[in-house]
């Protein structure tokens, strides 16, 4: 009956096919436990499993959004953050999490700046936009879009960066094209990503994108992925074959859901555990040395 049922050309399924299609080769001999250590913007942090950009957590489980923030914080891990209050994005970062704040692209252009404006005032880590979100959600999964937005030109996004000191983020980055255009910009960081599948079907696998993505970025500007990332071994591949740090969606929000902050941190723990195993046996000793000829895919011989 599931299969009768399976909607064809859900992003997501593909998304999670094509992680499941590349498998890792060991390399034992010399190898040593791995340290996971993670640097962005300066800062150091235990791991480079993030949560991704999330929001209405407090329809998940009772303060949720501010939850989640201390568990992301205690996993020494990068928060990030999407749709939200004023009052609930200076609570997260009242936790003490490097918070990156995703911005929708509202319709409202001056309820952007001001967006801006307020994340940088409290403290945020960096800002960003959801540059895939500009027609809304094609899935939105039972969410309803209560504010409209629209497309926003090269003109619009420059503004935005130039209205803020902080690294300008933009998310949902799925072609060499936007790739180029985002760094012509002057992006402060790429997340390679399609939504978690609901922007439209058939989308790309991030995954499989991301190698040309990271080679247009040449380590100019970090690149992150997210979309259907649930272990370790999703975050080894996604390193190895370019980004520089990962997101978990909705299976950090099960851990939320679970056991609210521990649960977040005891998630991300978990997936970080097995990304260290995942380098030990290939012998990645730190997350600079992730050979990406360690990731084979059927085609290779
Ligand atoms: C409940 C929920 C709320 C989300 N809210 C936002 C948001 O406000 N802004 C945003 O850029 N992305 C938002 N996303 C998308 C995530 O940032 C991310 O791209 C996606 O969840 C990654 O896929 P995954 O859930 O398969 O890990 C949301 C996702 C979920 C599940």
């Amino acid at each position: 009956m599931d299969n009768v049922m399976k909607r064809y050309g859900d992003s997501e399924a593909i998304a999670r096919e094509y992680f499941d299609s590349l498998t890792i080769e060991f390399r034992m001999i010399d190898a040593v436990n791995a340290n996971t250590e993670y640097e962005l913007f300066g800062e150091t942090f235990k791991t480079p499993v993030m949560s991704a950009a999330l929001s209405r957590l407090d329809q998940v489980r009772e303060g949720g959004a501010v939850d989640t923030a201390r568990g992301v914080k205690n996993a020494g891990a990068v928060m990030w953050t999407g749709i939200g209050s004023e009052e609930e994005l200076e609570a997260q970062i009242n936790t003490g999490a490097k918070v990156i704040k995703i911005i929708k692209p509202y319709a409202d252009i001056d309820l952007i700046y001001r967006k801006i404006e307020h994340a940088e005032k409290s403290g945020a880590f960096a800002v960003g936009m959801d540059t895939d979100f500009v027609f809304g959600p094609k899935h939105n999964k039972g969410f309803a879009l209560e504010f409209p937005v629209s497309p926003k030109t090269s003109g619009d996004l420059c503004g935005f960066i130039k209205a803020t000191k902080l690294p300008f983020i933009f998310k949902g980055i799925l072609s060499e094209y936007d790739a180029v255009r985002a760094l012509e910009l002057g992006a402060g960081g790429i997340v390679v990503s399609h939504h978690g599948g609901s922007v439209a079907d058939y989308a790309l696998p991030p995954l499989r994108i991301l190698p040309r993505i990271a080679k247009i970025a040449g380590g100019k500007i970090p690149i992150f992925l997210d979309s259907a990332v649930t272990r370790g071994a999703d975050v080894f591949k996604a390193l190895a074959l370019g980004a520089n740090a990962v997101s978990v969606g909705k299976e950090l929000i099960k851990g939320l859901s679970a056991d609210g902050a521990d649960g977040v941190r005891t998630l991300i723990n978990d997936v970080t555990e097995e990304l260290r195993w995942t380098m030990n046996v290939t012998g990645s000793m730190d997350l600079r040395s992730i050979d990406p000829a360690v990731i084979w895919d059927k085609t290779r011989s």
